[in-house]
C-alpha cells in the first residue's frame, strides 16, 4: 500500500477547493487547445484525466480542439508543404484532405481518452459521454490581400441551442475546429476562433485557452491576473509572440461577448487547468472584464459559498454554528464579497428596530483574504444598510476579534447594552464581549 507524503497537504488542500467546487457547480467552461497538445501522449492522458474530474463536478464542459502539427505533419509525409499568410494556413485541396483526416483521428483519439473507465486508474468508474457533432457553420475567409485562403474559414454561426442540449444530458461536448457552410463546404478554422465563438454563443462562465506561453510583465514574470484594460495595453506594448498575441485577443474579445472570465494556461504544465480554477493564485492568467473582486448583497446562490466561508470558524468556535435552513432563509441579511465567484467574505445584518440599533454578526473573511480591507468593506456595506433603516447603533458580540472592532470605531460595553430580545438570548457560557459603534 502506498502512503501519501504529506497527508496534512492534501486535507488543506482538498478544503481550500471547497469554495471551488461550490462556485463552479453547473457553470459552462470552454477549454480550447492546439493539435500539439494532443501530440504529447503522456501530459494529454492526464489532461484528460483532469477534464473528466470537472465534469464529475459537475461543470459543463466544451472542448475545443485544433490540429495544426497533425495536419503538418501528414502534408510532410506527403512532400507537401504549409502555406501560410497573416498567421493563418492557406487551406488548399491537399490541406484539407489534411484537415479531414486529422480532425477524424483526433476525435476517435479524444473520444477513447475520455471513455476509461478502469478499475485503479484515474478514470475509474467515469466514463463519460462525448457529443460532438455539426456545431459549426462556417463562410470561407476569401481573398485578403491578394491572398486566396481557399478552404480556411471563419466561424459564422454556432449552433448554441444544440450543444446547451447535449450539456444538459451530463455530456461532454467535443467541437473540432472544422465548420460545414450552408452550402456542404467543409472550411478548416482556427481553434482559437472557435473556442471565443463557441464560448460567446453558449455566454460560458469561463474560456481557458492552453497557450505555449503566458503573458508577462516587463521583468518577464508571468502575469497571472489581468483586467482587458490591462490586457489591452500589453497587447499594445508588445504584440509578440504572435501565437500568445492571437489568443489574447481571443480572450478580450470574448469578454467583450459576455464571456465571466478569460484564462490562459500553460499547456506543459502538469495539472495546470486544475491548479488555475482550484487554487487562489493560479498558475495561468485569468484576464477579467471588471474589477475582480465585488462587495454585494448576497443572493441565495451564495448560501454554499458563505458555509464553506464560515464552516471552519464555528467548528474552531470563532463563529457561533447557525442553523442552515436559517442561513438560507435570512440570506437577505448578508453582504458578501466576492472574487472570481466564490465567496471570499461575508457579514449579516440584524435590526432590532424598535432599539434603532442592529447587530453586525457573522463578519468572515477567507484566510487568504485577510489584511486587504476586506473586512472593514462589509462592516463599511453593513453600516451603509443600517443607516438606510434609521439606525443608529450597530453592536457587535465577539470572542476573538476584539481589537479588530475597537479599530474599527468599536468600543467595548456591557450585556445591559443590547436590546432586550437580543440580551435574553445572550450565551453566558460562551461569555462574548459586546462592541457599540454608533452610526
Ligand atoms: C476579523 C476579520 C473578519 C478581519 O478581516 P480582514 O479583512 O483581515 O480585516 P481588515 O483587512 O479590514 O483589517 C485588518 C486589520 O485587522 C487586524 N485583525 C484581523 N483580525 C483580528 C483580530 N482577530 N483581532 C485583532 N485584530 C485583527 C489585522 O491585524 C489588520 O491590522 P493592520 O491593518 O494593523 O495590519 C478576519 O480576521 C476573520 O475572518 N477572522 C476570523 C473570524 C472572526 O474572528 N470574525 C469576527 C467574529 S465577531
Amino acid at each position: 500500500m502506498t502512503t501519501l507524503p504529506h497527508p496534512e497537504l492534501f486535507v488543506r488542500w482538498f478544503r481550500q477547493a471547497a469554495p471551488y467546487v461550490h462556485a463552479f457547480r453547473g457553470r459552462t467552461f470552454v477549454i480550447g487547445f492546439g493539435g500539439e497538445m494532443i501530440a504529447e501522449r503522456t501530459r494529454f492522458a492526464n489532461f484528460v484525466h483532469d477534464l473528466n474530474l470537472l465534469a464529475a463536478l459537475g461543470i459543463r464542459l466544451v472542448l475545443v480542439h485544433g490540429a495544426r502539427t497533425q495536419i503538418e505533419a501528414e502534408l510532410r509525409a506527403k512532400g507537401l508543404r504549409s502555406r501560410y499568410a497573416k498567421g493563418m494556413r492557406i487551406t488548399d485541396a491537399a490541406s484539407l484532405t489534411a484537415v479531414k483526416h486529422a480532425a477524424g483521428v483526433l476525435r476517435v483519439e479524444i473520444e477513447a481518452l475520455l471513455s476509461q473507465g478502469l478499475p485503479n486508474s484515474p478514470m475509474a468508474g467515469g466514463a463519460i459521454r462525448v457529443g460532438s457533432g455539426n456545431y459549426l457553420i462556417a463562410r470561407p475567409i476569401g481573398v485578403v490581400d491578394g491572398v486566396d485562403f481557399q478552404f480556411t474559414g471563419a466561424v459564422r454561426k454556432v449552433e448554441a441551442a444544440a450543444i446547451a442540449r447535449r450539456l444538459e444530458t451530463g455530456e461532454i461536448v467535443l467541437v473540432p475546429h472544422i465548420g460545414y457552410s450552408p452550402t456542404g463546404e467543409v472550411f478548416n478554422l482556427s481553434w482559437e476562433d472557435v473556442a471565443e465563438s463557441v464560448a460567446i454563443a453558449l455566454k460560458a462562465d469561463k474560456l481557458l485557452l492552453l497557450s505555449d506561453r503566458l503573458p508577462e510583465n516587463r521583468k518577464g514574470e508571468p502575469v497571472h491576473e489581468m483586467t482587458a484594460r490591462e490586457a489591452e495595453a500589453l497587447l499594445k506594448l508588445n504584440p509578440e509572440p504572435r501565437d500568445l498575441a492571437r489568443i489574447l485577443r481571443c480572450a478580450l474579445r470574448s469578454l467583450a461577448g459576455g464571456v465571466g472570465r478569460a484564462h490562459i494556461v500553460s499547456r506543459r504544465s502538469d495539472g495546470g487547468t486544475l491548479l488555475e480554477l482550484f487554487t487562489h493564485s493560479g498558475v495561468g492568467t485569468m484576464i477579467t472584464a471588471d474589477p475582480v473582486e465585488q462587495l454585494r448583497p448576497a443572493r441565495i446562490e451564495d448560501a454554499g459559498g458563505i458555509i464553506a466561508l464560515i464552516e471552519p470558524l464555528e467548528a474552531d468556535g470563532t463563529l457561533v454554528k447557525r442553523n442552515r435552513e436559517r442561513l438560507e432563509q435570512e440570506i437577505g441579511n448578508f453582504e458578501v464579497m466576492v472574487h472570481d465567484g466564490v465567496v471570499v467574505g461575508c457579514a449579516a445584518l440584524y435590526p432590532y428596530p424598535e432599539s434603532k440599533s442592529a447587530e453586525f454578526a457573522c463578519l468572515a473573511v477567507a484566510p487568504d483574504y485577510r489584511g486587504s480591507d476586506y473586512g472593514e468593506r462589509l462592516l463599511g456595506a453593513c453600516e451603509a444598510r443600517a443607516k438606510a433603516r434609521k439606525i443608529r447603533r450597530l453592536f457587535a458580540l465577539t470572542t476573538r476579534a476584539q481589537h479588530w472592532f475597537v479599530d474599527q470605531g468599536f468600543r467595548e460595553a456591557g450585556v445591559d447594552a443590547l436590546p432586550g430580545e437580543r440580551k435574553a438570548l445572550y450565551n453566558w457560557k460562551r461569555g462574548s464581549k459586546i462592541f457599540l459603534k454608533r452610526i
